[in-house]
């Protein structure tokens, strides 16, 4: 059984949703990256007022933030782990390798939710985050186009994607990925 999963895909794909799902049926870690940022926001902490309006534009916090954040959360104790909106970029994709170099747990699979972007821009409009209005989630899909969906070739080229067809419902998707991490 894989231990050390990512979760990759456009705003709306069903990460957050699936790596829900699997950690709490596997008691894995689930690292989303957004949602520890949201609590900071929630907090009111130094960190949380300092991406708050970097967030509600749907613009990337810095790569050296969301770092810190992975390396508190990432170690040798975790039975297993699920990054989830983590990388978002190759610089990041670089320093995660680092870091599981550091704890040795090589990253095993990255499950790859793809999505027709109409079926996404629906999914967050009926959510109604902080960060789903019309003019946001256009921003964060631009950048996700841009910088993160590069890393679908970066993973396929070393051979640790998985492609998953997200537009489907909850259970079939995560049957399928439960399957393929057997
Ligand atoms: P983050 O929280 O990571 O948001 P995101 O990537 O935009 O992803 P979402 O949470 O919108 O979508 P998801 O794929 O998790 O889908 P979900 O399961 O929620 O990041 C937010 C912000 O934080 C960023 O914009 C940035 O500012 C900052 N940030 C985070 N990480 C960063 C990083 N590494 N570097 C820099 N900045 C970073 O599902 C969406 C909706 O669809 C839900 O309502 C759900 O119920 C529904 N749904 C899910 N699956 C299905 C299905 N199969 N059928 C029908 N509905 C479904």
């Amino acid at each position: 059984m894989k231990k050390q999963l990512l979760f990759l895909g456009a705003p709306g794909a069903g990460k957050g949703t699936q790596a829900e799902l699997l950690s709490q049926t596997y008691s894995y870690l689930h690292l989303s990256t957004g949602e520890l940022l949201r609590k900071e926001i929630e907090m009111n902490t130094i960190l949380g007022k300092e991406v708050k309006a970097i967030m509600n534009r749907g613009e990337l916090v810095s790569d050296e933030l969301v770092l810190k954040i992975v390396r508190q959360n990432l170690n040798k104790d975790n039975k297993g782990w699920i990054l989830d909106g983590y990388p978002r970029n190759l610089s990041q994709a670089n320093s995660l390798n680092e870091v599981l170099i550091e704890i040795n747990q090589p990253l095993e699979v990255v499950f790859y939710l793809d999505i027709p972007e109409e079926v996404l821009i629906k999914r967050l409009l009926l959510r109604g985050r902080k960060d789903d209005n019309e003019e946001t989630i256009r921003t964060r899909v631009n950048i996700y186009k841009k910088t993160t969906e590069p890393l679908i070739q970066y993973f396929k080229d070393l051979s640790l994607l998985e492609y998953i067809n997200a537009d489907r419902d909850l259970k079939s998707i995560s049957a399928e990925i439960k399957q393929k991490m057997a």
